[in-house]
């Protein structure tokens, strides 16, 4: 897809209803992670820096359309604001005369957040109107918010009709990295897929076959294909009526030609607590009263292998129930590998989804991807061949 960017855009003096994720984690009222914040920056810095008047919006949480004290961006603005190292004033409407007399208030170069979109019901409902209203308040519209981009709603998609309407430079740099991953990618590309549930990626497994060429599958989903083909799993956790949709996958797999790498040996334990007593057993030989709650090093060590004749490879989910040590083990193991192949300049690796970012970060190695997406739900729809409306509506 072609779409427009910030290049040679003049924007001095006009007002920019910037569209950004900060949809930041939360813990107590404090955000534990800036990293959406962070990566907004450059194209605050950039509008700003070109004398814009920079209305940035956003969604936070789900307050389902009517104002939630704890859902205000408020705090957000402030935190905005140290990252940017530049004031950044709050309006406590997105909409309406509050959010037009804040903009009436912008000097060229500066900054103004609105408050929580999804405090209008129009706002998910796409709403024409609520659209409009937002549109009223800016000459241009830039969208810097890829995560937010599988929804389309009026501040993701609704709007970008309305205004001439741009690709921020964090939109720019997620949809050109993952164009490189699956779009386009350099082969021999592999994906990584992890997780609980074959149920949610069948979708994804489906599209990933006919494009990559080696497909690692572990996390809980794994037991399930092992289990359909006749191996014990003990008291792991898996979809049992899904047997016969995981052996139709594999099939399918091989009849696209597209390797399937399933875990050789697991780690298991009698309950999924930290600090319990685990052992590695190949995964032919898992006790009935004993659950999956890891890959063990013998896959380690053969995705490691694999990964020397790649050129490319996405990684989504992790290989087993990283939150709990010791079962982080091999999603840390192969994320060091990741890192370690792509700094040998052997590999495009390109890694999203909540959990594992947060895996590539307990395993220090987050900065040393070739990319590491700030989204979830739109990293997995993307990744399953979906459009994403807040995308397909920026196109030129
Ligand atoms: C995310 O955090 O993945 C995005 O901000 C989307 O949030 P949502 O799932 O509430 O739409």
């Amino acid at each position: 897809m072609s779409f427009r960017t910030l290049d040679g855009l003049e924007v001095a003096g006009k007002r920019v209803l910037l569209r950004a994720d900060l949809n930041v984690p939360v813990h107590d009222g404090r955000i534990t992670d800036r990293t959406r914040i962070e990566r907004l920056t450059p194209t605050i810095r950039e509008l700003a820096g070109k004398g814009a008047r920079v209305v940035v919006c956003s969604h936070f949480g789900r307050p389902k359309g009517k104002p939630v004290a704890e859902m205000s961006l408020a705090p957000v603005a402030a935190a905005l604001a140290e990252v940017l190292g530049q004031p950044v004033a709050f309006a406590a409407d997105c909409i309406g005369p509050v959010a037009a007399a804040a903009v009436a208030g912008l000097a060229p170069g500066g900054v103004l957040l609105l408050e929580n979109t999804r405090f209008h019901p129009e706002e998910e409902k796409n709403d024409p109107g609520f659209a409009a209203a937002l549109a009223a308040l800016a000459d241009l519209y830039v969208n810097d918010a890829f995560s937010a981009a599988h929804r389309a709603h009026a501040s993701t998609e609704g709007v970008a009709h309305l205004l001439p309407a741009y690709a921020g430079r964090l939109m720019q740099a997620e949809l050109t990295a993952l164009d490189a991953a699956l779009g386009h990618p350099v082969r021999p590309v592999a994906a990584v897929v992890g997780g609980a549930k074959v149920s949610s990626k069948l979708d994804l497994l489906g599209h990933l076959i006919g494009r990559v060429d080696v497909l690692a599958i572990g996390g809980a989903m794994a037991n399930t294909f092992l289990a359909a083909q006749g191996k014990p799993v003990g008291r792991s956790l898996q979809e049992a009526e899904l047997h016969a949709t995981a052996r139709d996958i594999l099939a399918q797999a091989a009849a696209a030609g597209c390797a399937v790498l399933l875990p050789v040996d697991a780690v298991v334990a009698a309950a999924l607590r930290p600090g319990v007593s685990s052992r590695v057993v190949p995964v032919d030989a898992v006790p009935a009263e004993q659950m999956i709650l890891d890959v063990g090093p013998a896959t380690v060590d053969l995705l490691t292998a694999r990964l020397r004749g790649l050129k490319t490879l996405i990684w989504n989910g992790p290989l087993g129930a990283f939150e709990t040590p010791p079962f982080d083990a091999g999603t840390l193991a192969l994320a060091r590998a990741v890192a370690a192949a792509t700094a040998a300049g052997a590999l495009v690796s390109v890694a999203g989804g909540g959990d594992t970012v947060s895996a590539l970060h307990a395993a220090g190695v987050a900065e040393r991807l070739t990319y590491v997406s700030t989204a979830g739900g739109a990293f997995l729809e993307w990744m399953e061949g979906k459009t994403l409306p807040g995308v397909a509506a920026l196109e030129a």
